[in-house]
């Protein structure tokens, strides 16, 4: 639909109602009444409702519009019944046609703005996060907090990767180069935990564990081609990461604290 040309359809009406008067024309006032029947009226009720119906702006163009044909479908009406006189006054400034017609106009220039936005809007790519970090992840650990940051991030990298439907050479590597982090990141606590002797030590390294075999049999899983990536498998890293901070190294970092002082 283009904007541009409706408005300029809808300010034509007053040269064509002069030219009718002159020319003492019928006109078909009932369709001019009607404000669904031009092609702005056809777009504001069909196409634009599902993409912008929700917009103030089409909803004011489109109340403005209706009050427009109204009293344009007057105007006809007069000229049908060679009311000349009446109908050049009804056209003249200061009257319900005219306040009508500049109104339709603001709302149609109002509209148009919205819908360039939206159009330019919807071009440039979404650009949520998988997986967000938030303070209520922080242990209070300098180095197991930068090195979960950059879990997060490694994991969003393999979301995304799969998520855009790269190749499965480019995902096996984004995820070939978590696994290795996430074994590197292990060894630092596991190495901390032995440092300050701690008493979870077991159970906290049976859980890395855990996750690395699960992590190694998906790799081997995908190279044999028995599974397919979906993004199932980067909501359950999320999950894990997630849940392994707050109820596993929140303890260990307390522990790390408490050996320090
Ligand atoms: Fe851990
Ligand atoms: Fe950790």
């Amino acid at each position: 639909m283009n904007l541009d040309s409706a408005l300029q359809k809808h300010a034509e009406w007053k040269t064509k109602f002069r030219t009718a008067i002159s020319n003492k024309e019928m006109l078909d006032d009932l369709t001019i009444a009607k404000d669904n029947c031009c092609e702005l009226g056809k777009w504001l009720y069909g196409e634009s409702e599902a993409l912008y119906g929700m917009l103030e702006s089409h909803k004011n163009c489109k109340a403005k519009h209706k009050i427009f044909h109204m009293e344009a479908g007057k105007i006809a009406t007069a000229i049908n019944l060679k009311k000349y006189t009446e109908a050049e006054a009804m056209l003249g400034t200061n009257t319900p046609y005219n306040k009508a017609s500049n109104e339709t106009g603001i709302a149609i220039v109002q509209l148009k703005k919205e819908v360039d936005t939206n159009a330019a809007q919807l071009q440039q790519p979404k650009s949520e996060t998988f997986f967000d970090w938030s303070d209520e992840l922080s242990v209070g650990n300098q180095f197991i907090d930068d090195d979960h940051k950059k879990l997060i991030k490694m994991i969003n990298n393999f979301h995304n990767a799969m998520q855009e439907g790269r190749g499965k050479e480019v995902i096996s590597k984004v995820l070939n180069n978590l696994f290795i982090y996430t074994s590197e990141h292990f060894k630092r606590e596991e190495d901390e935990m032995l440092r300050i002797k701690y008493a979870l030590f077991e159970d906290h390294r049976r859980k890395h564990q855990q996750l690395i075999s699960q992590v190694e049999n998906l790799q081997t899983d995908l190279d044999n081609g028995k599974i397919m990536l979906t993004t199932k498998v980067s909501d359950f890293l999320k999950d894990w990461l997630y849940s392994h901070i707050l109820q596993t190294d929140k303890l260990l970092a307390a522990a790390i604290s408490k050996a320090k002082s």
